[in-house]
């Protein structure tokens, strides 16, 4: 199989996990952890195929999360748009949740909570994939910050992972968590609180879901991702929204499989950021431009104040492009893969140094914003956000760990030299319970990769480019916590991080789901 598969046939004609299979649930359960009632909030999910309208014409077929609520209050679980994005998830801190997870899939999944400071078991890791028609219980204790997380599959078999292609489907969702801290700060919300999620995806001229995926033998989706033609927002093509005169607050989620983002207004305006993926910043940060990985989370700030009804503001990307290769030739009809680019001549590619990623200056719309109305809003930005972010446990006799990114030829990318092999962990995966580390990722390769770690929010110590900061970096902020941090090729970042509550198995990969589905991951144990 050469190119690029509809989402249809592959779901229909089971080209990677035989026939499908049309489920009857509830075969078989199971209970993770020592769940104790009551629950604040008790949810039922369940992964399932649907068809869903998103462009004009045909409806096309999606994998999504559907759910319901079983107790809690009333806005713990609301729809996000009118597509197969899956539900919000409202949270505050300090509930008790717990979710059956229904597989209504023709494969086995799982769900990953991706963000949470969550017991391994209930972590939603492959180790413990949820199979077809069976369902899975979980429950934890809600204690992280205030903020956008997100929930997504995270099944990987022995012939590699399926994140990329269960996700591109459709399952994802959004997971928000407020606290008393953060309502205190009087911050836009209700309708002035907009979850948007970005993703790109490329459609058969039937409306179908098109992926190459990268367990297909295909170089360029292993070492670029999968890119989609057009950006999605919630599922939705075009994206607009109808706004008055006065502030808002956008959480923005990248939940693209590889693509990059560069937010900017259309109208150059400042972006200002007042918070990552771990929540509020100390205080807000304003850029030209801001860079959103795939997994990122990024909480802004805009006031629509100064613009007249009658006229529209655009968020914008700054497009992230292949250098000397970019464009639509390489996903499929007659681009380089399709004249048959043997891995030798890639090779001698990338040694001549032609595939790195570069910026361009094509600038795609992802949101516009519609001001219809005025409204009397003099909210201002306050300039002190959380007060409780931690400071730097790093000191002098802090523990350093180096992780080399590389690249083993016709495989994928690497870790120390690694790549994912089960649950299995090497001597030097292994961190003490309450210790405080740095993990340094140097970047050996000419692709940038989103460095994800589970079950913990992190500080980006360090930022080192090879040869001094360049456009690339105008757009990063490393201030707040994180989850998952962008290593630019010739880069090392020095992340600090600190393994609190949880023994047991974790993970740590890249987030470029191609590179996390063909390899770049691995499992890290935490020991008392
Ligand atoms: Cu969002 Cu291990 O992933
Ligand atoms: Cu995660
Ligand atoms: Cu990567």
């Amino acid at each position: 199989i050469g190119g690029v598969v509809a989402l249809s046939t592959l779901a229909g004609g089971g080209v990677w996990f035989g026939g499908y299979r049309p489920s009857s649930l509830a075969v078989a359960e199971s209970t993770s952890t020592a769940v104790k009632e009551p629950f604040d909030v008790d949810l039922r999910l369940r992964a399932h195929p649907d068809k869903v309208s998103i462009l004009p014409g045909a409806a096309s077929e999606v994998w999504r999360y559907t759910a319901e609520r079983v107790a809690g209050p009333e806005g713990s679980l609301t729809p996000v748009g009118d597509s197969y994005t899956g539900p919000l998830i409202r949270l505050h801190r300090g509930q008790r949740l717990r979710v059956r997870i229904d597989n209504g899939l023709p494969e086995d999944t799982t769900v990953h909570w991706h963000g949470l400071h969550v017991p391994s078991d209930v972590d939603g890791q492959p180790r413990l994939p949820i199979a077809p028609a069976t369902s899975k219980t979980v429950a934890f204790d809600v204690v992280d910050r205030a903020g956008l997380y997100w929930y997504h599959p995270h099944p990987h078999g022995p012939d590699g992972g399926r994140v990329g292609f269960q996700s591109y489907a459709g399952l994802a969702g959004p997971l928000l968590i407020t606290d008393d801290t953060e309502r205190a700060l009087g911050l836009p919300d209700g309708e002035q609180e907009l979850v948007l999620i970005l993703q790109d995806r490329t459609f058969t001229d039937g409306n179908e879901l098109q992926y190459l995926g990268a367990g297909m033998g295909s170089m360029m989706t292993r070492i670029r991702g999968f890119r989609g033609e057009r950006v999605l927002v919630n599922g939705r093509p075009d994206a607009r929204r109808e706004v008055a005169t006065r502030p808002y607050r956008l959480r923005l989620l990248n939940g693209s499989n590889s693509r990059i983002y560069k937010l900017a207004w259309n109208d150059g305006r400042a972006v200002t950021v007042i918070g990552t993926d771990g929540g509020l910043l100390a205080k807000p940060e304003r850029r030209r431009s801001v860079t959103l990985a795939p997994a990122q989370r990024i909480d802004l700030w805009v006031d629509f104040g100064d613009t007249g009804p009658g006229e529209s503001v655009q968020l914008v990307s700054e497009e992230y492009q292949l250098g000397m290769m970019g464009g639509r030739g390489m996903m499929g009809g007659g681009g380089m893969m399709g004249q048959g680019m043997m891995g030798e001549q890639m090779g001698d590619m990338m040694d001549r140094g032609m595939m790195g990623e570069m910026m361009g200056s094509e600038r795609i719309p992802l949101v516009t914003f519609a001001v219809v109305a005025r409204a009397n809003d003099s909210a201002t930005l306050p300039q002190r956000l959380a007060q409780d972010l931690p400071a730097s446990p790093v000191q002098a006799d802090t523990p350093v760990r180096r992780f080399e990114l590389g690249m083993r030829m016709m495989q994928g990318f690497t870790m120390n030299g690694r790549r994912m092999e089960g649950a299995t962990v090497a001597d030097d995966e292994i961190v003490r319970l309450g210790q405080t580390e740095v993990w340094e990722f140097v970047n050996n390769t000419m692709m940038p990769h989103p460095i994800h770690v589970h079950g913990l929010q992190f500080l980006v110590h360090e930022r080192i480019p090879a040869g001094g900061k360049t456009d690339l970096h105008d757009g990063i902020i490393d201030a707040g916590l994180h989850d998952t941090v962008l290593v630019f090729p010739e880069e090392r970042v020095r992340i600090a991080l600190t393994f609190e509550s949880f023994e047991g198995l974790y993970m740590y990969h890249c987030h470029n789901m191609e590179h996390e589905d063909t390899g770049m991951m691995r499992y890290f144990k935490v020991v008392a």
